[in-house]
């Protein structure tokens, strides 16, 4: 049977925790018939000392098999996740783990639609108050419910998530196989602070090969007070627009690559002209030059984390490039031809920039990602 390990860090929640075990494991975890359900509280001290949370659930662990704690200084919501994930995969041997508040924020009653979406397949289930059936707590005022909002549409625009609808959420489920087992959680963006989240989550959706957002109603807390400041947000922003540039850099050196091809096809024009070669061999020895500068490039720099290896492999995609670029030459024919025919010859020096711009390095950078190099797993998105 699966094994699901609900990570619950706690900072001073003396006043929430021992209702959340009851309503958690005891009221909750037994309806999920087929996944064995376990708690695991990483309870953060300051100086030594807590509120008497983590004495809240020694008492509990007494009479319950189910539930572990970890307690050590605190160093902040990442660290603590990081912690409670590494135990789970190691020692408890999780098949996924949860991400989840103690502060009853996130209602338990919620936990078994997102072990259910995993054990109907998800790598990667996303709590979110974004979609039809989720909330923000209707107590928020408008300047809170604002900044969670818009903050979240920015996180969407920069990581290029636009089928995601809840980016900052604390609410989220991770298969190990394939997905966390592929993290480097001592790598962590931000390990001491909530801005954790947003690394974790690019990550994950980078490998999940099925992603689901499940709905979720985040309650007001009632007891003391949220531990999520400006600074906080500041360094989740910070950390999107990191990841987000991260993530054009590939674009960069994509298109510096295809610069360096049109050098290589220019000055290959050039020379074998005044080799006094015959017309079409100059054209296609040179193209020729500027795809093998291309594909040697973009496999060497570019796509250096998928890069291909071995003979075969190396011959087999040179092909498939090549197909690809044939491609792009049909798209330009095609279209350079249709231009032409319809605004006249005059049109014929403008059309080109915008065919290459809008079709053909789409095109390219397209067939590079998912035919080629294969570095877009293109994940499937479900809502439930
Ligand atoms: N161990 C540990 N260490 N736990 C912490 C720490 C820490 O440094 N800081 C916070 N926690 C625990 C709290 O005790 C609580 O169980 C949970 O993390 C969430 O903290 P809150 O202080 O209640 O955060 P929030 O409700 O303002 O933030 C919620 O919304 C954010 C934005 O959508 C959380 O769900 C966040 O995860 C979410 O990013
Ligand atoms: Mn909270």
């Amino acid at each position: 049977m699966n094994k699901v390990v609900v990570i619950m860090p706690t900072f001073n929640e003396a006043k929430n925790i021992g209702g959340m075990i009851e309503k958690l494991v005891d009221k909750e975890f037994p309806k999920i018939k087929n996944a064995q359900m376990h708690l695991l509280v990483v309870n953060d001290l300051s100086k030594g000392k807590d509120d008497g949370t983590g004495d809240i659930v020694r008492q509990a662990i007494k009479s319950r098999k189910n539930i572990h704690i970890l307690e050590d200084e605190k160093r902040g919501l990442g660290w603590a996740y990081i912690r409670g994930m590494k135990y789970a995969v190691k020692t408890l041997h999780a098949d996924a783990v949860m991400e989840m508040d103690a502060d009853g924020q996130h209602p338990p009653e919620f936990v078994a639609p997102m072990v259910q979406s995993f054990l109907d397949g998800a790598d990667y289930a996303i709590g979110s108050r974004y979609i039809p059936g989720g909330s923000v707590p209707k107590e928020w005022p408008v300047f809170r419910r604002a900044v969670s909002f818009f903050g979240n549409l920015f996180i969407r625009v920069v990581l290029l998530k636009p089928r995601l609808h809840d980016l900052t959420t604390g609410f989220r489920l991770t298969r190990v196989e394939g997905v966390l087992d592929k993290i480097d959680l001592d790598k962590l963006m931000e390990p001491s602070r909530f801005a954790y989240k947003v690394d974790l989550l690019y990550q994950s959706v980078k490998s999940a090969k099925k992603v689901v957002e499940v709905p979720l109603e985040f309650r007001p807390r009632v007891e003391e007070a949220s531990k999520f400041s400006t600074k906080e947000m500041i360094s989740t922003f910070k950390v999107a627009i990191i990841l987000g540039i991260k993530d054009k850099q590939k674009f960069f050196k994509f298109g510096t690559v295809g610069f360096i091809g049109y050098i290589v096809n220019a000055l290959g024009i050039y020379f074998f002209a005044r080799l006094g070669w015959a017309e079409w061999m100059i054209w296609a020895v040179a193209t020729e030059l500027a795809i093998i500068s291309n594909f040697t490039l973009n496999n060497i720099w570019t796509f250096k984390a998928e890069k291909i290896t071995g003979f075969i492999r190396l011959i087999n995609k040179f092909v498939q490039f090549n197909l690809t670029s044939t491609g792009a030459l049909v798209i330009q024919t095609v279209v350079g031809t249709l231009g032409v025919n319809a605004f006249g010859p005059r049109y014929r020096q403008i059309l080109l920039p915008f065919i290459v711009v809008f079709l053909i390095l789409p095109y390219n950078y397209l067939m590079y990602n998912l035919v080629i190099w294969r570095s877009w797993k293109l994940p499937r998105f479900f809502k439930k």
